[in-house]
């Protein structure tokens, strides 16, 4: 059974029935019914292999389940081909890991690289030596405060930067909802925090539903409104962040959770893993 959280329209933005992975032998994925509701803000937490980045793959239609069926954007992932496949790309906007910019391309190329998807092949060719849209790149970078990064080289700015100029490309973008894949894992706390906070406004101020695949357990708190914990290819548990306890995140992370230094900055068993969130 989906998991019932009454919607607005009814409709989800996501509708996963029985889903199941399998790569040759290895079973990646197992059983997965979820629904996930328009504008929701949503985080994916387990720990490595447990399939969190197959499961995003997935909900872009990057990769077909081998059982069950997603419904995504109202269209079954399974019977799209060619353009209507496409399609439903353009309107599941990905942020990933790494910040994924082409290093050779000046800032406002690689931002306009959102529009790929829309612009003819010429049009996007032309792009490359006369910015088209270059209103559209001025708007984004400034909405993620890299105004006068226009004309930098991606080798010129930080990784936060580097990051913010991904999310640039995703708002011009303008999918209609945005999947990021520990988009924060390989900055600092700080940074990271500034990442998530950047991504939930983006996501609220164009009422996108938000999904992100999390790894610094603290940046729960505040932004998201729903925990999904994957752990085997399985649901292991889903919730609200402040139902989150230790021994939850013991037993999903195993041997991992020591890892994690969140036990560093608790005092009692059964505490939730926030800092300065924590009740
Ligand atoms: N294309 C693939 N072929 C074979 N195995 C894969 C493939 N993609 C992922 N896997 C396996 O699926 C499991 C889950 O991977 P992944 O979804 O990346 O997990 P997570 O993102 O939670 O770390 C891992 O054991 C991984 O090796
Ligand atoms: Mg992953």
């Amino acid at each position: 059974m989906p998991d019932q959280i009454p919607s607005p329209t009814g409709i989800p933005d996501f509708r996963l029935e029985n889903v199941g992975m399998t790569f040759g032998n290895a079973v990646v994925l197992r059983d997965i019914s979820i629904d996930i509701h328009k504008g929701e803000r949503l985080a994916v937490i387990g720990p490595s292999g447990a399939g969190k980045t197959t499961l995003f793959r997935l909900l872009s239609a990057v990769l077909k389940p081998t059982q069950g069926r997603i419904i995504a954007l109202g269209r079954d992932t399974r019977e799209l081909r060619g353009r209507s496949l496409r399609n439903l790309r353009r309107e599941i906007g990905i942020l990933y890991q790494t910040e994924n910019l082409i290093p050779h391309l000046r800032v406002v190329h690689n931002v306009l690289m959102g529009r790929l998807g829309r612009w003819s092949p010429p049009r996007a060719l032309l792009s490359l030596i006369w910015p088209q849209n270059l209103q559209l790149a001025k708007e984004a970078l400034a909405r993620v405060e890299l105004r006068d990064k226009l004309w930098a080289m991606p080798g010129e700015l930080s990784g936060g930067q580097q990051q913010r100029v991904a999310m640039a490309r995703l708002l011009v973008q303008q999918p209609r909802v945005m999947l990021a894949d520990e988009p924060v894992s390989q900055l600092d706390i700080r940074l990271g925090q500034e990442i998530i906070e950047l991504l939930n406004r983006i996501a609220a101020s164009l009422g996108n539903t938000l999904l992100v695949n999390l790894h610094t357990l603290e940046l729960l708190h505040g932004h998201f409104e729903r925990v999904i914990a994957l752990k085997d290819g399985r649901v292991f548990w889903t919730g609200v962040p402040e139902q989150i306890s230790r021994d939850l995140l013991l037993e999903l992370y195993g041997a991992e959770y020591r890892q994690m230094h969140l036990h560093e900055q608790q005092s009692e068993p059964g505490t939730c893993p926030g800092t300065a969130t924590c009740p």
